[in-house]
């Protein structure tokens, strides 16, 4: 078995712009980002995956790239970048970035170039139609706002290819022109010393007429071209997959030992299921999807959330369990957005500690390297009303203070939450600090005890029967010692759970030795070691 530092790892998404403002114009940047490492690193997490932090027009979050090569002046400039990585070095905390291939912003000087000169070296980095109606088995994928994929431009005279908003056309990966400047990219930031990326996007590099357009040969030959590129110049570097597709088509992008894609793919389809076995009180969903996801190859890694940046994609679900997902979680028409949900963890759990004790445990434990989004770890809640996805990019709350500690700027990129459940003055760090029962101590706990239990951060996965689905339990061991047995009790109902023999639940404190039949409280979760 192959074991690298991502195998192991706990990550922290971190939006440079809702972080905190070092500079008191309204958005977060790399030099207030630095202040707050110091509680990043007090969760215990290896890593942060820091979101798009490039020039950009934001009318995709920075997800509409237009200068791979700069950081955005809001957010800082490429000192305020190095210094940020530095301390995170000092700090043993390792960085990966996003990296966005698969289009650019429609302001991109490729784009603008493209559009204005047909025989333009740049036309070419785009893809082009004169109707429109090509590649018309592809799914639209922001359904509340693009009516295609293809849209018109005025300059061009012709229709581009986008397969998110239109203003980010989509790069054309026939030419391999394309690939070069994507190399130069990921060439500048491994340079100045960034651990990784996770690459946004990918199943769509490539266009083939009658597919629909995702998980092509052509796009996996392209990215076992990028993994050469990049083992052979900056070898041990980490490439994670955001590929939001069923296990069976996410394992290519692992690659093979020979042919290697990426170490760290997300495990989209166990996220929304996450959710379903706990307000159904039964396991089969996860069950289900975990005897589904393939064995993957030594030395690789799912990665596995709860919430991230985006809405709770309901992508990977089938229709009836995606409708019944909206009805329960998202009752409200303004929750939902595309197939999804825009909301956090700790509304969507209806803040109860119970609930968000125990995904929180589950998904701890489950294999994988599991990714904590910002804001989640003390409970923050979100705006619904907000366009977008911006309800779940609100300014961190860190203390009482005016804008909730996060700036001293008038007016915020968006403002702070202010209701009387989530405002920052129920929620914020600060506050937390004290309380030991408080998320933010909670989440400490919870990861502290994870880092310290080989068997959750690498051992192997084994279902252990309970003869009944209101209680889920698996056991995690390294190479055959008895390792940790997860138990969670899934139901708002009591249920019991027999241990074959006396073992130390590391959940309770203090830990407490168990045996016989154990009487499982609602939502009670333990992780017993011998
Ligand atoms: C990814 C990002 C999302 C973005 C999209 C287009 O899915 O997570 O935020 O809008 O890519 O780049």
């Amino acid at each position: 078995m192959t074991t690298n530092w991502y195998n192991n790892a706990v990550f922290y998404e971190l939006y440079i712009r809702a972080y905190k403002d070092s500079n008191g114009d309204g958005n977060g940047d790399f030099r207030g980002a630095i202040e707050k490492l110091d509680h990043i690193k007090s969760l215990g997490v290896d890593c942060i995956w820091v979101m798009p932090h490039y020039p950009s027009p934001l009318l995709d979050d920075g997800y509409d790239v237009s200068d791979y090569l700069g950081v955005h002046p809001d957010y800082g400039d490429l000192d305020d970048f190095r210094a940020f990585l530095d301390a995170a070095h000092a700090r043993g905390l390792k960085v990966v970035t996003d990296i966005v291939m698969n289009h650019t912003s429609d302001q991109h000087p490729w784009f603008q170039a493209a559009r204005q000169d047909k025989n333009s070296p740049y036309r070419d980095y785009y893809v082009w139609s004169d109707t429109g109606t090509e590649y018309a088995d592809t799914r639209i994928i922001f359904l509340d706002t693009e009516p295609s994929n293809w849209t018109y431009d005025d300059v061009a005279g012709q229709y581009f290819w986008h397969r998110f908003y239109s203003c980010q056309p989509d790069l054309n990966y026939d030419n391999p022109q394309v690939h070069e400047e994507m190399f130069n990219a990921i060439r500048f930031w491994l340079d100045l010393g960034v651990d990784g990326f996770r690459v946004d996007a990918i199943p769509y590099l490539y266009e083939r007429e009658g597919t629909n357009c995702e998980n092509l040969p052509e796009t996996h030959d392209f990215l076992k071209k990028m993994r050469r590129m990049v083992d052979d110049e900056y070898p041990g570097t980490l490439l994670i997959a955001e590929a939001n597709q069923w296990p069976e088509d996410l394992l290519p992008y692992f690659g093979t030992p020979e042919e290697p894609e990426f170490q760290v793919c997300f495990h989209f389809p166990i996220m929304p299921r996450l959710y379903m076995v706990l307000k159904k009180g039964d396991k089969t969903p996860i069950v289900d999807i975990l005897n589904r996801t393939p064995a993957i190859p030594p030395g690789a890694q799912w990665m596995t959330f709860l919430r991230n940046h985006d809405e709770l994609t309901l992508e990977m679900v089938t229709p009836e369990e995606r409708k019944w997902m909206r009805q329960q979680y998202a009752p409200n028409p303004r929750m939902r957005l595309n197939l999804g949900i825009r909301r956090r963890l700790a509304p969507l759990l209806d803040n109860d500690k119970r609930k968000w004790f125990l995904l929180n445990a589950l998904f701890l434990s489950l294999p994988g390297a599991p990714i904590i989004y910002y804001g989640d770890e003390i409970g923050m809640g979100d705006n619904i009303w907000f366009p977008d996805r911006h309800g779940c990019r609100t300014p961190m709350q860190w203390d009482n203070d005016r804008h909730a500690g996060f700036s001293t700027a008038k007016e915020t990129y968006l403002p702070v939450l202010c209701d009387e459940t989530y405002g920052y003055q129920q929620v914020n760090a600060a506050a937390q600090e004290a309380d030991p029962a408080s998320y933010l101590n909670l989440t400490r706990f919870l990861i502290g005890t994870r880092q310290s239990l080989a068997a959750l951060r690498s051992g192997q996965f084994v279902w252990v029967e309970t003869g009944n689905d209101a209680v889920l339990a698996f056991r995690r061991h390294v190479d055959g010692t008895d390792g940790v047995l997860c138990v969670f009790n899934l139901s708002d109902q009591p249920q019991t759970f027999i241990l074959r023999r006396p073992r130390v639940d590391v959940l309770s404190r203090p830990e407490v030795k168990m045996r016989g039949k154990v009487g499982l409280r609602p939502y009670a979760c333990h992780w017993f070691r011998n």
